[in-house]
């Protein structure tokens, strides 16, 4: 790998808009928090933790990936892990970011709502202030929970409804369609939220919830999709909705053994607004910039398909059409002075 393809790819303006929170926790952090909240972790070094990191598929992950969730406790705790990835971000060229955060694998084990989002709005806050960042939150429900669940849930987060953008539905697919919270999701959208959901890698049911996800529920983007590939007519709605997807190369490459980069690289070539993202950059050691360089090593990816890559991130986000035109003249700009030295 090039070093200056990868520092092109730092430098280049970015959004991330796959990204969930609990997915940075770093091991450091990790044993940080833990000895901070008095907690006894089975795994006493950064090595050991790694060594918990073996996922063959979806559920494999999802089981090392929740527990570890329980060092998170005080409203310091969610700022210092938002404000950490936040740092990393800056860092990688991400000039905004709308991240997932799951309330309930939190409000489920007795931590309150607010202790969760007032701990990450205050890093948003923070991190706005010091880097220039912008940063948007979006509650996922977790879909192997009931639609009950997330209703409650949903109504709990009412009262800070000016901090969340939009909601999305994560966790375990097996079982658990888009159509299962329908409700939860129409109540949504009247309240003023933006829709997004998981429709994960090779489910068994993907494109019947890809298809769900756009008809029956009406999302304004989809996280993951790639299987959309396999019909031609639900990527041609895709298109005419203007429906961004929100690709994890390496995250794909985790949970199915492959990065997915034919199908990825395919879908941007006919047109959708295929996006690069780093999905829980913690557990699978890759942050943005790692993705598209992870992408363009497997892929031979040339600098106009980087530079489609990094100007759909803003156009499948939700910053207003004024900062999306002022992010790809940035993008222009970049590109024409790297030409340049
Ligand atoms: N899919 C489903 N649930 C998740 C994911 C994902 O990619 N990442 C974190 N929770
Ligand atoms: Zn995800």
């Amino acid at each position: 790998m090039s070093s200056d393809l990868a520092t092109f790819i730092r430098g280049l303006p970015k959004a991330e808009l796959h990204l969930h929170l609990e997915g940075t926790l770093e091991p450091e952090l990790k044993f940080l928090l833990a000895q901070r909240n008095g907690i006894e972790l089975a795994e006493k070094t950064v090595d050991e933790v790694k060594q918990t990191y073996k996922f063959h598929d979806l559920t494999s992950f999802l089981q090392v990936y929740y527990p570890a969730m329980r060092v998170l406790q005080q409203s310091q705790d969610f700022h210092d892990l938002a404000f950490d990835y936040l740092t990393r971000a800056h860092a990688d060229g991400i000039r905004h970011v709308e991240m997932f955060f799951d309330p309930q694998a939190h409000t489920g084990r007795g931590v309150a709502f607010a202790t969760v989002i007032t701990g990450y709005r205050s890093a948003i806050m923070r991190a706005r202030r010091e880097f220039g960042i912008s940063a948007e939150l979006i509650l996922c429900f977790l879909r192997d929970h009931s639609a009950e669940y997330a209703m409650a849930t949903l109504l709990e987060a009412l009262p800070y409804k000016d901090w969340i953008i939009g909601v999305g539905l994560d966790s375990d697919e097996r079982g658990n369609p888009p159509s299962k919270f329908a409700a939860v999701f129409a109540r949504a959208r009247r309240e003023g939220f933006l829709l997004t959901m998981h429709c994960d890698i090779d489910q068994t049911d993907s494109i019947e919830h890809i298809r769900q996800a756009m008809e029956d529920i009406g999302v304004d983007r989809i996280d993951h999709g790639t299987n959309i590939i396999e019909d031609d007519r639900l990527v041609e709605l895709a298109k005419s909705k203007g429906i961004g997807l929100t690709c994890c190369p390496v995250s794909n490459s985790f949970v199915t053994e492959q990065m997915k980069s034919t199908e990825i690289l395919t879908l941007l070539d006919r047109g959708l607004t295929v996006t690069i993202n780093s999905d829980d950059p913690s557990y699978f050691d890759a942050y943005a910039a790692d993705n598209y360089l992870a992408l363009a090593a497997h892929a031979g990816l040339d600098t106009d398909r980087l530079v489609e890559l990094a100007k759909n991130s803003f156009r499948a986000s939700w910053i207003t059409p004024a900062r999306l035109e002022e992010f790809l003249r940035e993008i222009d700009a970049y590109v024409a002075s790297s030409h340049d030295s």
